[in-house]
């Protein structure tokens, strides 16, 4: 999977990926998982989701009920790193919990310890513009592409970016099947 991941960051040709690619492997991104609880919540998590996202939003793009023009650079970009906002942003604790046989056992699970407060999707692209330059559609769909979970008071802008870049409408779909029908 990392293999993968990394062999298709560079087919993008993009000036300073190798920058990115060294930033996720010097961090926890092929470690971490995707959630505490929800989905992907498991070491490689993180890594499982991002490709997952990345394969669904291809066949959507391909498969599109509107003609849509999407470079795969763009795909590729969009669907592994729009969710590298959740690199050094988990970290494992313990909690008591009874076992089998009913003993009192320390249990590791995830929590969040967020370094770079600085917002999700937002956050993405910005810790992603300090080492490559996106499209705009690129920065948008990132950008957006948790969708309608934003609070309600950005509904307004998030509708004029669906409509501007369809890309962001398919990358939150992809976040949503990864997470709902792959639960990764
Ligand atoms: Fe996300």
């Amino acid at each position: 999977m990392k293999e993968e991941i990394i062999n298709l960051l560079k087919s993008t040709n993009r000036e300073g990926m190798n920058k990115v690619i060294e930033f996720m492997e010097n961090n926890d991104f092929f470690t971490a998982p995707a959630s505490t609880r929800f989905h992907g919540a498991t070491e490689g998590g993180l890594a499982e989701h991002s490709y997952k996202v990345y394969e669904i939003l291809k066949h959507k793009v391909e498969n599109c009920v509107k003609e849509i023009q999407v470079p795969e650079e763009s795909i590729i970009i969009t669907g592994l790193l729009h969710d590298i906002c959740k690199t050094n942003y988990y970290k494992t604790d313990y909690r008591n919990a009874k076992n089998s046989f009913g003993e009192w056992e320390k249990v590791p699970y995830y929590t969040i310890d967020d370094t770079i407060p600085y917002g999700h999707g937002e956050k993405s692209v910005m810790m992603l513009t300090e080492y490559i330059k996106l499209t705009n559609e690129e920065k948008y769909s990132i950008r957006w592409h948790m969708g309608f979970s934003e609070p309600k008071e950005n509904y307004a802008p998030l509708g004029l970016a669906f409509k501007k870049y369809p890309l962001a409408l398919l990358l939150h779909e992809a976040d949503l099947e990864a997470s709902y029908f792959y639960n990764t």
